[in-house]
C-alpha cells in the first residue's frame, strides 16, 4: 500500500491516511457566524472523498477577532448546534474533523468589528486596509486567552475530533510571535520567549478545555515575508522545538501574512483583475499597480514549504509535521513522506477543484491534481463569493 494511505495517530485520534484538508475560508456561513447547509454539504463531500483529516475555514473565537463577513463563529454557545451538524455530517461519512480557531487581531477592519482592531502593538499602518491598531492591555490579552479556551470547549460540545490554533498568516497569534508586529516591552514581548508566551498560554488554556487525548494542532508560518524581519525559518525552528516540548499533537507549516504577503501563502498566478474587481473605486488604481508588479513572481514547480519542512522536521521529535503549499503531483507527495521531510500532506486549493481527489489517488486514477493555482478561488473569497473553482470563468461584478 502507498505510504500516503497508512494511518497516523494524532493524540488518541486515528487518521486513516496522510491527507489533510487545510483550513479554507468558504464564504458559506451565515452573517451571524452560524453554519449553513451549504457548508455542511461541502464537508460531507470531502469526507466522502476520503480526506483523512478535515479542517474547515478559520472560526473566530471572539467578536473582535472576526475578519470576514461569512466566517464561521465559535464565539458563542449559539453556534454549537450548527457546528454539531457539521461534525455529524463528516462523521457519518467516516471522516475526522478539527476546528481551526482564530483571532484576527489587527488583520481586520473597523467596519467588520465596530471598533479599531487590536494587536500586540500599535506600530505601523497596514498597506491594504490602512489599519493602525490599538495596543492590547494586559486585561484584553487575558480576555483573548479565555475566549480561545471557551471556543475549545464549544468544539468539544460539538463533537470535533481536535482543534488547530491558527498561528500563521498574519493573524493575532502570528502578530504576537513575530518581531515585526510585536514591539511590547512587557512579559508579552521583547524576547523570543516573551513573544511566544501568548501561544504557550493558549495551548495550556485550550488543553484544560479538551478531554485527555483530543489533539491540539498548530498552524505556524516558517516565513512571514513582512517588510522587516518577522518569522524567519530559523525562528520557526526555535518555535517548532518549543511547540514539540509543549507536546502539541501536530504542526502544520505555511508562510505569508495576509495583508503584507498574501501571494506567498497562495503561490501561483496573480489574479489582478479578479481581486481588483471587489475593491472600492478609490482603492482600485493603487491595488492594480501593486498587483501587476507581483505577476510572475510566485510561480512554483515543487511544494514551496518543503525546504522549511526539512529544517523543522528534525527538531519535532515524535510530533507529526503537516506541510501545506503547492502539492500538485502524487510523486512529490510520496517523496515528502518517504524521505521523512513530513508526516502528512496538507492541501487547500486542490480540494476546491476536486473534493474527491484523495479517493481517485487511492484508486490509482490520478497522478496529480487538476488545480492549476490560478488563484481565482482566492480572489472569489475576497469578493465575498462562495469558494469553488472559478478557473473556467469568473463572474462579472
Ligand atoms: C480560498 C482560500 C481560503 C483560505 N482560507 C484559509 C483559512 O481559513 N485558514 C488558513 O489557515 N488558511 C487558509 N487558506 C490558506 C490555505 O490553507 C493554504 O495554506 C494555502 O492555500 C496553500 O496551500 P495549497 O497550495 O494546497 O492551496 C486559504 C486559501 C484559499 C485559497
Ligand atoms: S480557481 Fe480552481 S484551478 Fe484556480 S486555484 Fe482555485 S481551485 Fe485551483
Amino acid at each position: 500500500m502507498s505510504i500516503l494511505f497508512t494511518p497516523i495517530n494524532l493524540g488518541d485520534v486515528q487518521i486513516k491516511n496522510r491527507f489533510m484538508h487545510s483550513a479554507t475560508y468558504e464564504v458559506m456561513s451565515l452573517e451571524t457566524g452560524e453554519v449553513s447547509d451549504k457548508l455542511v454539504k461541502r464537508y460531507q463531500n470531502l469526507a466522502k472523498g476520503e480526506v483523512g483529516l478535515i479542517i474547515p475555514g478559520y472560526m473566530f473565537v471572539h467578536p473582535l477577532g472576526r475578519c470576514a463577513k461569512y466566517q464561521t463563529g465559535i464565539h458563542s454557545d449559539d453556534m454549537i448546534p450548527g457546528l454539531r451538524r457539521l461534525v455529524k455530517a463528516v462523521h457519518q461519512e467516516g471522516g475526522k474533523i478539527a476546528f481551526q480557531l482564530v483571532h484576527a487581531g489587527r488583520q481586520t477592519t473597523k467596519a467588520m468589528i465596530g471598533q479599531t482592531p487590536i494587536g500586540p502593538s500599535s506600530k505601523g499602518r497596514d498597506p491594504i486596509n490602512f489599519v493602525k491598531p490599538k495596543e492590547m492591555s494586559a486585561d484584553e490579552i487575558q480576555e483573548v486567552i479565555q475566549a480561545f479556551g471557551k471556543a475549545a470547549s464549544r468544539a468539544v460540545e460539538a463533537g470535533a475530533d481536535g482543534i488547530q490554533l491558527h498561528a500563521a498568516h498574519g493573524y493575532l497569534i502570528n502578530q504576537f510571535i513575530s518581531p515585526f508586529f510585536n514591539h511590547r516591552k512587557d512579559e508579552w514581548g521583547g524576547s523570543d520567549a516573551n513573544r511566544f508566551r501568548l501561544l504557550k498560554e493558549l495551548i495550556s488554556e485550550v488543553r484544560n478545555a479538551l478531554p485527555q487525548g483530543m489533539p491540539i494542532l498548530v498552524k505556524l508560518n516558517t516565513h512571514d515575508y513582512t517588510p522587516q524581519e518577522g518569522i524567519t525559518p530559523s525562528l520557526a525552528v526555535t518555535y517548532a522545538r518549543w511547540l514539540s516540548d509543549l507536546k502539541i499533537n501536530g504542526l502544520e507549516i505555511s508562510c505569508g501574512a495576509g495583508v503584507y504577503s498574501f501571494m506567498n501563502m497562495c503561490r501561483g498566478d496573480v489574479p489582478v483583475k479578479e481581486v481588483v474587481q471587489s475593491l472600492p473605486f478609490w482603492k482600485k488604481p493603487l491595488a492594480k499597480l501593486m498587483m501587476k508588479r507581483m505577476v510572475g513572481k510566485y510561480d512554483f514547480d515543487e511544494p514551496y514549504n518543503l525546504e522549511a519542512a526539512k529544517m523543522i522536521k528534525p527538531v519535532l521529535g515524535k510530533t507529526p509535521l503537516f506541510v501545506v503549499g503547492g502539492f500538485r503531483k502524487v510523486a512529490h507527495m510520496k517523496e515528502a513522506l518517504e524521505k521523512q521531510y513530513a508526516d502528512c500532506i496538507s492541501m487547500c486549493r486542490p480540494f476546491i477543484r476536486e473534493p474527491f481527489i484523495v479517493k481517485r489517488i487511492k484508486e490509482g486514477k490520478a497522478e496529480g491534481v487538476a488545480c492549476v493555482s490560478c488563484n481565482r478561488c482566492f480572489a472569489a473569497v475576497a469578493n465575498n463569493m462562495p469558494v469553488q473553482c472559478y478557473n473556467k470563468g469568473f463572474p462579472a461584478p
